[in-house]
């Protein structure tokens, strides 16, 4: 039934954990029977037999490629289904898919990544791969945001991150809902771009997270004077085929599964409706 030949069939996988992040939010920790290696910021596209199958971003180390990780939202009907899985179970994976992020622009650069909501999965992966290539880097900055701190996604990670060194980090929530252990900042994402310390005329930003929190977050970025070709952004258009075949996914005239979902602001900014 399954095979990694043809790019329409998944490769079998057992479900060789589930971690529960948020109330709404699981992790689950894959094992495809035939090694799955993504770049980060591709895509895979993982199916529940018998129900459907949706795409999501790995989470986790891009150079372990026996296993990965995807961190998923429960929205609709195949998410709902794929929070029902338990370990041991078997499901399908396609993929990767689309583009990635373009660490290699990075070396000898200064590097803000911004990560809001479910935006923090792709971003995790990001930051694993540039811890990686850390000494490369000129500086590296990272940026933070949730509704509140319930919602904070591998919330005592990035708590450990606080305590590096080499990264500039703050986090913060739009609300604190009275969470007493919350240390960090209250206030939208935006709030805390002001003291990022960089050369912005010559600095990448990163952005994923949700559409208007990528809206606002660009705009921010382009008044601080960070350049539209150095601006990259996650599209998450909604897809079906994952191969540039059903234009589901279109972004002006570009496929988000095919040319994206990592896309320069400069390349997308003239379409309409690029946040919806
Ligand atoms: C490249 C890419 C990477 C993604 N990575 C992640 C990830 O790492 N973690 C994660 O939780 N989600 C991710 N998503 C979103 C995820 O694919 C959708 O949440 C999922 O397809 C919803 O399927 P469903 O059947 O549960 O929802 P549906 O029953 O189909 O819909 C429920 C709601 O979700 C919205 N929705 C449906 N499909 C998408 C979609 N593809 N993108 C955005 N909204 C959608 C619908 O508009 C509707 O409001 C990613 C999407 C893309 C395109
Ligand atoms: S999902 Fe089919 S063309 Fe992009």
């Amino acid at each position: 039934m399954y095979t990694s030949k043809n790019p329409y069939r998944p490769v079998k996988t057992i479900v060789l954990d589930v971690i529960t992040e948020t109330p709404t939010i699981k992790t689950f920790v894959l094992q495809p029977e035939t090694p799955i290696s993504f770049e980060t910021g591709q895509f895979i596209e993982f199916s529940v037999p018998g129900c459907g199958e949706a795409p999501f971003t790995p989470s986790s180390r891009p150079s372990v490629s026996d296993t990965l990780e995807v961190t998923i939202m429960r929205v609709g009907k195949v998410t709902t289904r794929i929070h029902e899985l338990k370990k041991n179970d078997i499901v399908g994976l396609r993929g990767p898919f689309g583009s990635r992020y373009p660490v290699e622009l990075f070396k000898d650069k200064e590097v803000l990544v911004i990560g809001g909501g479910c935006g923090f999965a792709p971003v995790r992966s990001l930051m694993y791969k540039l811890f990686e290539i850390r000494g490369d880097l000129k500086k590296l900055v990272f940026r933070g945001g949730c509704r509140n701190p319930k919602e904070f996604l591998y919330r005592d990670e990035l708590e450990s991150w606080t305590n590096k060194n080499d990264l500039n980090i703050r986090l913060t929530v739009d609300k604190s809902d009275g969470d007493t252990v919350w240390k960090h900042d209250v206030g939208l994402v935006t709030t805390i771009l002001g003291d990022v310390g960089m050369d912005v005329k010559n600095g990448f930003a990163v952005v994923c997270g949700p559409p208007i929190m990528m809206k606002f977050t660009t705009g921010t970025l382009l008044d601080m004077g960070f350049r539209e070709d150095n601006i990259f952004l996650s599209m998450e258009k909604n897809m079906s085929c994952g191969i540039g075949k059903c234009g589901h996914c279109r972004i002006g005239t570009y496929y988000a599964c095919k040319d994206g979902p990592v896309f320069r602001y400069d390349a997308i900014k003239k379409f309409p409706n690029i946040w919806d």
